[in-house]
């Protein structure tokens, strides 16, 4: 088996065959408070703190702000990033699409001189802001993922997801068609409550598992658990009690 990167939450690199596949870009798509910034922190701690530094670009959050989503999980950022182990950059899509591109650039020079090998992007959903035309805003992201991909650093592009409850639809941009691997993140009603469930779309180039989980975000960031037993229409994001369980209810 090839070298893996381990994301850092515990049970989903067991879903990912061992972890993500080196070089490759992930798409991350999930509802408002699926824990979207909080995987991306995670899997950019887990690799600084194991000897590969990460970058977080975010178009959305001030520094300040993740330093302080980051010590809520006792992530002390700010002393990686002095310690040159991490690097938060906070700019536009526009930006960062032409320092992606040019070489030489004040963020590509950065991914050298730190010697980055994980970047999170936060979130790609800004990268719609530049145009309204589908096939250009294709071509921006393949332009990105090329760019990130020339560098070697495996990538978490963080996406949002409009529907808060369920919900599966293609966004018409096509950005899961662009990535390697697709990591979905939903919120479900189960029994008057809501809980986060998660599965792999896709993977190119390797195994994973097929069952969609479900996870909590903890004080030490997201932790994924057992399937939904006993469920069935998950994804409808209000699943009902399976055949099999309505009939273990029934008759013990
Ligand atoms: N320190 C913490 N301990 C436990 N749970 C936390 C902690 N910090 C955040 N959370 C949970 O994580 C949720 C938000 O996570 P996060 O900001 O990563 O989501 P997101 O998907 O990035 O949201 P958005 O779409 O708004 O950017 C919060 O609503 C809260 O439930
Ligand atoms: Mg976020």
């Amino acid at each position: 088996m090839s070298r893996r990167v381990a994301t850092g939450v515990r049970g989903l690199d067991t879903m990912l065959a061992g972890g993500l596949l080196p070089g490759t870009a992930v798409l991350v798509e999930g509802a408002p408070g699926t824990g979207k910034t909080t995987l991306g922190l995670q899997f950019l701690w887990e690799g600084a703190t194991h000897g590969e530094p990460g970058l977080y670009l975010t178009f959305e959050e001030f520094p300040e702000d993740l330093y302080r989503d980051a010590a809520g999980f006792g992530w002390d950022w700010r002393q990686l990033e002095s310690e040159g182990r991490l690097r938060t950059v906070f700019t536009s899509p526009e930006i960062a699409l032409a320092d992606l591109t040019t070489p030489g650039s004040p963020l590509l020079q950065d991914i050298h001189t730190l010697g980055i090998r994980r970047v999170v992007i936060d979130s790609a959903a800004h990268f719609r802001e530049i145009t309204v035309d589908p096939v250009e805003l294709r071509r921006h992201y393949r332009v990105a993922v090329n760019a990130l991909k020339r560098e070697g650093v495996t990538t978490l592009l963080l996406d949002e997801d409009n529907q808060w409850i369920g919900g599966l639809a293609q966004a018409p941009h096509g950005l899961s068609f662009v990535v390697d691997s697709v990591i979905v993140l939903r919120h479900v009603e189960i029994e008057s409550g809501i809980r986060q469930a998660l599965f792999i779309l896709k993977q190119r180039g390797s195994a994973h598992e097929r069952e969609i989980r479900q996870y909590h975000i903890t004080a030490r960031g997201l932790e994924v658990e057992a399937a939904f037993r006993g469920r069935e229409g998950i994804l409808t994001g209000s699943p009902r009690r399976s055949v099999a369980q309505r009939a273990v209810d029934a008759f013990g």
